[in-house]
């Protein structure tokens, strides 16, 4: 769905399907030359990273390209996230040798991801980076390294292109700021 199909529900369209593209496209580009020669498992954080990882995946000039997915469920008090995860879905893959690029839809705490990174490398993989399409301000207070970065965003809760509010909006094709009436 279009924006104009949830106007009341958005504060404002902060990136356009164009936009996320574009930048997407940018990314692609880089981890051609970074990965040169080597192929890549793209690990999807499920659910919200489909989007990004149909998008980005489609968007590598090389068959050198494996998707493999990946569920999580961070425990904490409230909206906070503890650090504390759980795997509720693990890799199908061995990791035993393989370079790994994390996908991943926003970076709030980064406790998640931080977490996540550690538990691959654990796995004797050769690499381990990080891919995320968003990244909050908040994400600048733990030490987790991301290599490719779509776009910083303010401190507000974004809904579309794989991001929910209680499971909606996921089908929305650009990102939006979700509108308080909606939450309150
Ligand atoms: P954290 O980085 O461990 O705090 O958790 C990041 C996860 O929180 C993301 O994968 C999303 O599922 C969720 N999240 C954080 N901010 C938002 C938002 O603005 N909209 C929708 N989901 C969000």
């Amino acid at each position: 769905m279009e924006p104009a199909d949830v106007r009341d529900d958005l504060t404002e369209v902060l990136l356009t399907e164009q936009q996320i593209h574009e930048k997407l496209a940018e990314i692609s580009r880089r981890i051609e030359t970074d990965y040169a020669g080597r192929s890549i498992l793209l690990v999807g954080v499920l659910r919200g990273a489909v989007m990004v990882m149909a998008d980005l995946a489609r968007e590598l000039k090389s068959p050198e390209v494996e998707m493999d997915w990946m569920a999580v469920s961070s425990y904490g008090a409230g909206t906070q996230s503890s650090g504390v995860v759980r795997i509720l879905k693990d890799l199908d893959t061995d990791l035993t040798g393989r370079h790994v690029l994390i996908v991943e839809d926003i970076i709030d705490s980064g406790l998640t991801l931080s977490w996540l990174r550690a538990n691959l490398e654990s796995r004797g993989t050769a690499s381990v980076e990080i891919c995320a399409l968003l990244r909050k301000p908040d994400a600048a207070k733990v030490e987790v390294d991301v290599r490719y970065v779509g776009f910083e965003i303010p401190n507000a809760f974004v809904v579309g292109y794989g991001l929910d509010y209680a499971e909606k909006y996921r089908n929305l094709r650009a990102i939006g700021i979700l509108a308080p009436h909606v939450y309150t």
